[in-house]
């Protein structure tokens, strides 16, 4: 299938705001034929065979896929791209990344952060990926990548949503100047309390540093997002106090736990516990299917635990499960380039969600679910909402992560600010077509459930 959008032959079409029509597009809940609407950088109209303003530039889209933009619930912009600096991570490891990192930060500059953080903002406006929740370490008394990742939200703002996170990497507690570093990070205006209580000295240390970093963000008026629990050890319970002072401070929605990797060993009946206070208490779980499926696992022989969270269980439950990226080209992974349709396919692999429904989950889980985690205003393709949207080369959210499809038009606020050419190869066989792409062809996939 080939769109009708300019390809690498073809002149870039200027990046100005302009007032467009989508032509037959089909939309991830299965919908197809449908029209969108731009304008004033906002969408303006959703249906089939919308009639076309005077001037307005049309984009055929001939039954490809129109999504809202991927967004990253999960990522680590300081170290991005720094791989190999000083040296490269030989165990592979969770802990040898973090005690890679702790060489690395005497050596970093402000400038040299926010290049590679503005050149992975690059790949990730290409790849159609325009929200981005970033960690950020705070156990450097200079505040440099605070400093440096402040810059770089402003620099990308017209193009690209980054928060960002306080990240105490080194333990709230056992860090000394930990506490101080992170309410100063505050201050200048990160977003974000974040925390990793299964890097304290103790479970009893891990469970006072939620339960101090909960209300701070209940006293300021913030959300929460902990790496919480990124271990195979199934006694790391530390997700059971989030929710409990979640629910005691009233912070219902505004907390996430990242990675809940402990969840995968945990046992089965602590675990039908476990989930529905998860649940109740409406935290967020953000799992890591790249970072975790390399980094768990690691003390075990065989059988080797995959070490992601629980996702399907936990989305049958009823709490809103992102994917992140976490890591690209840093100490902790040596792989990456801004895909989120890469982690979406990690993640249905390891989780093992290969039916329809279940590809169609994890293509929410690095769009929809995402924006939920982050609170983004205006995300979707309803009326009202932002002109935010990336067309996809492909027909389906399955076949968009099968293929890792090209991100044909990337818009923001009815911007076009990325385009890429079809995918498609020149074949030279007798009696076979002179051009394939992977695409499906044939009728097209069954359409989803009502949600
Ligand atoms: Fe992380």
């Amino acid at each position: 299938m080939l769109l009708g959008i300019p390809t690498a032959t073809t002149p870039a079409m200027p990046a100005q705001p302009a007032d467009l029509l989508v032509r037959d597009a089909t939309l991830p809940d299965g919908r197809v034929g449908q029209d969108l609407l731009v304008r004033g950088g906002r969408i303006e109209a959703l249906g089939p065979a919308l009639p076309a303003p005077a001037g307005v530039q049309v984009v055929q889209a001939r039954g490809g896929l129109l999504s809202p933009p991927f967004v990253d619930a999960h990522f680590h912009l300081d170290a991005t791209l720094s791989h190999g600096l000083p040296r490269v991570n030989a165990s592979g490891t969770l802990l040898e990344g973090i005690a890679l990192w702790g060489e690395l930060k005497p050596l970093l500059t402000e400038e040299a952060i926010a290049e590679r953080a503005l050149q992975y903002c690059d790949w990730a406006v290409a790849r159609g990926l325009l929200a981005i929740r970033s960690h950020v370490d705070v156990c450097d008394d200079r505040l440099l990548a605070v400093h440096a990742l402040l810059h770089v939200k402003r620099r990308v703002a017209p193009y690209l949503d980054l928060q960002l996170v306080a990240f105490p990497q080194d333990g709230l507690l056992r860090s000394p100047t930990a506490m101080a570093n992170l309410k100063r990070a505050l201050d200048l205006g990160v977003d974000v309390v974040g925390g990793i209580p299964h890097f304290e000295r103790t479970m009893a240390e891990g469970a006072e540093s939620v339960r101090l970093l909960c209300e701070l963000a209940a006293q300021r008026g913030l959300p929460v997002d902990m790496h919480c629990d990124e271990s195979d050890d199934p006694l790391s319970r530390h997700i059971e106090t989030l929710a409990f002072h979640t629910q005691r401070l009233g912070l219902q929605g505004r907390v996430t736990g990242s990675h809940l990797t402990s969840m995968h060993s945990m046992d089965n009946y602590y675990a039908s516990k476990l989930i529905p206070l998860i649940a109740e208490s409406q935290v967020h779980a953000v799992a890591n299917p790249l970072i975790n499926i390399t980094l768990q696992g690691r003390h075990d022989s065989y059988p080797k635990r995959r070490g992601m969270t629980r996702v399907p269980e936990l989305m049958a439950a009823g709490v809103n499960v992102g994917f992140g990226h976490d890591c690209v080209m840093d100490p902790w992974y040596a792989l990456g380039s801004a895909d989120m349709l890469e982690v979406a396919a990690m993640g249905l692999h390891v989780a093992q969600m290969t039916s329809v429904q279940g590809q169609r989950q994890c293509f929410d889980a690095v769009t929809v679910n995402n924006a939920r985690v982050l609170g983004l205003q205006g995300y979707g393709l309803e009326p009202g909402c932002r002109a935010d949207f990336v067309l996809l080369q492909a027909a389906s959210p399955e076949e968009a992560i099968r293929l890792r499809a090209q991100r044909l038009l990337v818009v923001r606020g009815g911007t076009i600010v990325s385009q890429m050419a079809p995918a498609v190869a020149q074949l030279s066989l007798p009696g076979r077509p002179a051009q394939v792409d992977f695409t499906r062809q044939g009728p097209p996939a069954p359409a989803r459930p009502a949600r």
